[in-house]
């Protein structure tokens, strides 16, 4: 969970236009003090990371990565050290061709000296992006650059944007070797880009789904709750669906901004404590009809997250009334929690079936706890 620059800061550099928008130290100090005091790190968000055009142009005369100058004026073990202070961690953006995707300067060809720079820096994260690779040698680069990385000693996440290139990605090996990887498509800032991923999610999890776990991730890009694009219904309908599919939860917002609503949304720990759930199954798109959706993910307790998800645009909230089986739970009597909480919490018996209303482009979300476990609760 944590932090990171694109989706809302993009290639921002002209600090004199955009002093508050440019991709700089002060961008991500004001924004990591932010974190630490309202609340996002404890919530979880521990990650702060930096994306594409952080670079000066050229390496220097001895071949190293230069950040920015005048961006970044202090250079990046400094901006490592202050959120290390705060208890935070430095993700950061490279990629295995010799441009990244916005034109600086990549790693081909100078992989070994590159790891050892982000090791000096004390970075914990790499996003190791694949603009100008040849996708035929992904196969054997990628885990290549995760060997220096382990060589270093320092821990550092390895995010591969690997089969997001590819046409069939080998997620055997891409588990093996990575922490989390991004599967498909750049998010962009809106609810057409935000289905688009999630139908993508859904009509392929079956080549995917079952090899995230604890360590290993499927990432379907960054949170884009809190910016442009999105309405305060169709970014519940993010939050829950990341949720389901144990996403890394990476915002990318002006948490100096945003507003209240959405920032709420970002901070329900009950909806993070499901994407967080420490056996860390990816939950499914399990039923699907008239643009309805019901998605799925069992937890470590023998508990539920059900999302029901409207993806129609008729007008008033649609109802539908459905089966055990149509949402892929055993048949039993459960508790169920509103985890949005505008419902109170109600009881459904193993012969009943599940009503529900949603409103057009959202979600009800609910966490299914089954009446023996409530009865351990009480003992
Ligand atoms: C690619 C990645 C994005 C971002 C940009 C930066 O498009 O998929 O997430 O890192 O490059 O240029």
């Amino acid at each position: 969970m944590g932090w990171l620059t694109w989706q809302r800061f993009r290639c921002i550099t002209d600090c004199k236009k955009y002093p508050n928008e440019c991709i700089s130290e002060a961008l991500i100090t004001r924004t990591a003090d932010i974190m630490v005091k309202e609340g996002y790190l404890q919530a979880g968000y521990n990650y702060v990371g930096i994306d594409d055009c952080w670079l000066e142009r050229e390496r220097d005369e001895h071949g190293l990565l230069v950040p920015n100058k005048e961006r970044f004026p202090n250079g990046m073990k400094a901006i490592a050290d202050y959120l290390h202070n705060k208890g935070m961690k430095f993700a950061l953006y490279e990629d295995y061709g010799n441009l990244t995707c916005a034109g600086y300067p990549g790693v081909l060809g100078h992989e070994e000296v590159d790891v050892e720079t982000f090791a000096n820096w004390d970075v914990d994260y790499v996003k190791l992006d694949g603009c100008y690779v040849e996708t035929e040698k992904m196969d054997t680069s990628y885990p290549q650059f995760g060997k220096l990385m382990n060589k270093t000693g320092r821990p550092i996440v390895y995010s591969c944007s690997w089969p997001a290139y590819q046409k069939k990605p080998d997620y055997a090996s891409i588990a093996k070797h990575c922490n989390l990887w991004r599967n498909y498509d750049d998010i962009q800032d809106s609810w057409g880009s935000l289905t688009n991923i999630m139908n993508w999610f859904g009509d392929n999890q079956a080549d995917f789904a079952h090899y995230a776990g604890p360590g290993r991730w499927n990432d379907p890009d960054m949170l884009i709750i809190g910016n442009f694009g999105l309405s305060l219904d169709q970014a519940r309908v993010q939050m829950a669906i990341w949720s389901i599919l144990a996403a890394p939860l990476l915002v990318s917002v002006d948490l100096a901004t945003i507003r209240p609503e959405f920032k709420e949304i970002l901070l329900n720990k009950e909806i993070i404590a499901i994407d967080q759930d420490v056996m860390g199954k990816q939950g499914l798109r399990v039923w699907r009809e008239k643009n309805i959706e019901i998605w799925t993910r069992e937890l470590f307790d023998g508990s539920y997250a059900i999302a029901f998800v409207n993806q129609r645009d008729d007008g008033a909230p649609h109802s539908v009334s459905v089966t055990f089986n149509d949402m892929k739970i055993e048949k039993q009597g459960y508790k169920v929690h509103d985890l949005y909480k505008e419902e109170e919490n109600r009881y459904i018996g193993p012969k009943e079936k599940f009503e529900t209303r949603i409103n057009p482009s959202g979600v009800k979300f609910y966490k299914f706890t089954p009446n023996r476990l409530r009865a351990v609760e009480i003992v």
